[in-house]
């Protein structure tokens, strides 16, 4: 679908004009979160077109019976599915006697707006029912970063041709279904309702997990700017409550209704008090009042973009995608809770069923690293250590011994659910980049504590798993990787996946390495390491073994590796051959037909050496480029960001920036026909780093900061920040140079171009 309908704009999201077809996708663009749960961007009022429902609780799931190879030996027990939460949303309204619905009213002057800035979705139309009457509508909505476990809705009436009965029916409900599998199916038991003045809670328990939840509403009402009381008629329902309002409206009075709405469950409260931390909760709202939490709302926001935002001069379309993508990492972690994550769709949509991929090692990790306190970065690290026991059981379900790790693909609580067994239980690349995220948050804080406190357990594990999942080959006398899925999904259990093979190495090469600086350095955590773990000696030596034997295919002929064993008897077609109508090839071709053709869905090669530039020569990161990057058809939304980063590395800005445009505007763009399902939220990370770590050239190996800042020919100039080790370091790019602020009192150094260049606290140094 062409979404050329969202409007240009440097900090907001803006749609004009309504129309039916495109509201499914506005509910995903306009999405709203706060780190602690999330929305789409829903209707208020019933809608009865064409609408995908949808609000999630971080970390809630349902484990759903998986429907696909339960049979094999070893395959996940549940798939599970990100839950559509009980709506406190919901507000219907009568119009002297006629529903409000916008699907059947004339709608005109329709203004949708997702204001990034201040946190804050607002929609203003007028709208025509179908009885004639003319009304005004303004509503606004936010889910408050300050108190998050609420959210606020103001919902504005204006009649513009009568005098007469406004009907307003907020209600709570939690005979809520999901949208993308097991249509008719009930997760959520009620277990009590709660009728009180002007409010409302419903607890209820998911089924099977039993993560219980507490729905609450509480209302207030204003006439004109002046609040007026108002008596309800309360229905209470098998699953739902709703309170009907009447009252009397004057032509061009403007009636409000404002909705403190809230979730409280057991993650966080325990369960007996939840109706009660509800109502305390939304009296506190209430009392606050909707003007002062949109205030602190935008307070919160100003604080958030005062380091992540990222300034684009001369590109309008350009600063709105950026400020959209930083804008949604925000609203699906805010770094304080080490029991949640990422989910590739955020709180945008369900598909994805469980919540976090190696996509936020591989891609989120940096984002959050550079723009905020270190220990956001660090909570993502700790989700893993503390989910270690789970990634030994499931290695241990495949056969491995010793407490060997294998952690999950797809995971909500540590256990693996994804429900294809060429991914389960083959694309273990994803353990090596649990490593990689930790070698990635020491080399850049500096804070080496993790890894004696935490991080060298993770290792140890991972390192068993790579050196029970090779085997020596007598006729290479060469360890080989047998049966695997590298980050290219377009090939299923193939040999000796390059990437997988590296990344496996240097896996063992870090671990030994940290271990011999533990024993050195922190003794009692060694001992205490090694007691847990139970590492011997010989183990060590076999690590070593493997690493240095380790077989990579490679081709002399082309002079690059090769993806995996056999690769160059595909027939290497490029994709600019390719027929448009046969793309997406994902949409178009059968699986078949995908797996025995020579495309690649994602950087696969090219991504391990993204993540090793420093091991390469620029000469040989140049041809792998060359010989992947034609047969690439990204169409994964990880993908683009790392050609880009590579293009601008070796100096193809064209090539660059065109990979950077198929990120940046992804979803507001909608290039994939599919935006509607929800946003592609982890390789938004990948958008920020084709900026930072593409046109910016930012590195930062062995613990050395280095840029190599270029810009796109269409860009007059872009800014970003990021922190590093307690200084915040702004870099300017323009045609003209480059400049850095060092916004902090201690002094710093960074590499500028291969030049070392000392930045003193709080100084400009300009180059030119
Ligand atoms: C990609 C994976 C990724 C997943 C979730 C898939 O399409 O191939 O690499 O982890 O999406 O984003």
């Amino acid at each position: 679908m062409n979404l050329d309908y969202i409007l240009p704009n440097e900090w907001s999201i803006i749609e004009k004009g309504f129309d039916q077809n495109k509201v499914t996708a506005s509910e995903s663009i306009f999405s709203i979160g706060n780190g602690y749960m999330g929305q789409r961007a829903n209707f208020e009022e019933t809608y009865s077109g064409d609408t995908f429902q949808g609000s999630y609780i971080g970390g809630i799931y349902y484990p759903d019976k998986t429907r696909v190879g339960w049979w094999k030996n070893g395959y996940p027990e549940y798939f599970a599915k990100v839950l559509n939460a009980p709506n406190w949303i919901g507000i219907d309204v009568c119009i002297d006697g006629t529903k409000l619905d916008l699907n059947n009213s004339k709608v005109s002057e329709f203004v949708r707006e997702l204001n990034m800035k201040e946190g804050v979705l607002t929609r203003s139309c007028l709208v025509e029912l179908s009885n004639g009457h003319q009304i005004k509508l303004e509503t606004s909505r936010f889910l408050s970063l300050e108190i998050q476990e609420i959210g606020a809705i103001k919902y504005a009436i204006t009649p513009l041709n009568f005098d007469g009965e406004i009907e307003v029916t907020p209600y709570i409900d939690a005979g809520i279904l999901n949208e993308d599998s097991n249509y008719d199916e009930f997760f959520w038991e009620v277990l009590q309702k709660y009728e009180g003045k002007n409010e409302a809670q419903i607890l209820s328990k998911t089924l099977k997990t039993e993560f219980h939840v507490c729905t609450g509403m509480h209302m207030q009402f204003e006439l004109n700017g002046f609040e007026i009381p108002l008596e309800s008629k309360n229905e209470i329902l098998d699953k739902s409550i709703k309170y009907t309002y009447k009252t009397f409206v004057k032509q061009n009075d403007t009636f409000c209704t404002y909705k403190y709405g809230c979730y409280v469950q057991s993650m966080n409260h325990n369960k007996e008090e939840l109706i009660f931390e509800s109502q305390k909760l939304l009296q506190k709202a209430a009392i606050i009042g909707f003007e002062d939490l949109l205030k602190k709302q935008k307070l919160a926001w100003s604080k958030i973009w005062e380091t992540a935002d990222i300034v684009i001069d001369g590109d309008i379309k350009a600063q709105q995608a950026i400020r959209f993508n930083i804008f949604q990492l925000n609203q699906t972690y805010s770094g304080e809770d080490s029991r949640l994550n990422i989910g590739p769709k955020g709180f945008t949509g369900e598909k994805y069923g469980g919540s976090t991929y190696w996509d936020t090692e591989a891609y989120c990790i940096p984002f959050y690293m550079s723009t905020k306190d270190k220990n956001v970065a660090k909570n993502l690290l700790l989700y893993r250590y503390h989910q270690l026991d789970k990634a030994k059981e499931n290695a241990e379900k495949l056969g491995f011994t010793n407490g060997a790790a294998l952690y999950p693909m797809v995971t909500m609580n540590g256990e693996e659910c994804h429900n294809e067994w060429e991914i389960t239980f083959e694309e273990i690349h994803r353990n090596g980049a649990m490593i990689y995220a930790i070698y990635n948050y020491v080399n850049y804080t500096n804070d080496y504590s993790y890894i004696p406190e935490f991080g060298l357990e993770v290792m140890i594990a991972i390192a068993r798993f790579w050196q029970q999942r090779v085997n020596f080959s007598e006729d290479k006398q060469q360890y080989v990787m047998l049966g695997v899925t590298g980050p290219n999904e377009y090939e299923n259990n193939v040999n000796n996946n390059w990437y997988t093979n590296y990344l496996a190495k240097w896996c063992l090469d870090y671990t030994l390495e940290n271990i011999n600086l533990v024993r050195k350095d922190y003794p009692d955590d060694y001992h205490r390491v090694i007691d847990i773990t139970q590492l011997k000696q010989d183990e060590l030596k076999a690590w070593q073994h493997v690493s240095e034997h380790m077989y990579f295919p490679y081709s002399e002929k082309h002079q690059v590796y090769l993806q995996q064993d056999g690769f160059l008897d595909k027939e290497l077609i490029t994709v600019d051959q390719l027929d448009a109508s046969q793309r997406p090839i994902n949409q178009k071709w059968s699986w078949d037909k995908i797996l025995r053709s020579p495309y690649i869905k994602q950087a696969d090669v090219l991504q391990g050496l993204y993540f090793f530039e420093n091991h390469f020569s620029r000469k040989l990161i140049e041809k792998h480029f060359d010989f992947y990057e034609p047969l690439t058809v990204h169409e994964s939304s990880l993908s683009p960001c790392v050609h880009s980063i590579i293009a601008a590395s070796i100096n193809r800005m064209d090539k660059a920036y065109e990979m950077y445009l198929r990120t940046a505007r992804l979803d507001l763009d909608d290039y994939n026909s599919e935006v509607h399902e929800g946003l592609h939220i982890t390789s938004m990370a990948g958008t920020w780093l084709a900026i930072v770590q593409g046109f910016g050239g930012m590195r930062n190996f062995n613990g050395q900061l280095s840029f190599n800042p270029q810009i796109p020919e269409k860009w007059q100039s872009y800014s970003f920040k990021i922190n590093f080790r307690g200084c915040t370091i702004k870099i300017t790019k323009s045609h003209k140079g480059c400049t850095f602020i060092n916004e902090s009192d201690t002094d710093t150094s960074i590499y500028l171009n291969g030049k070392e260049i000392v930045l003193s606290g709080n100084q400009l140094v300009e180059n030119k």
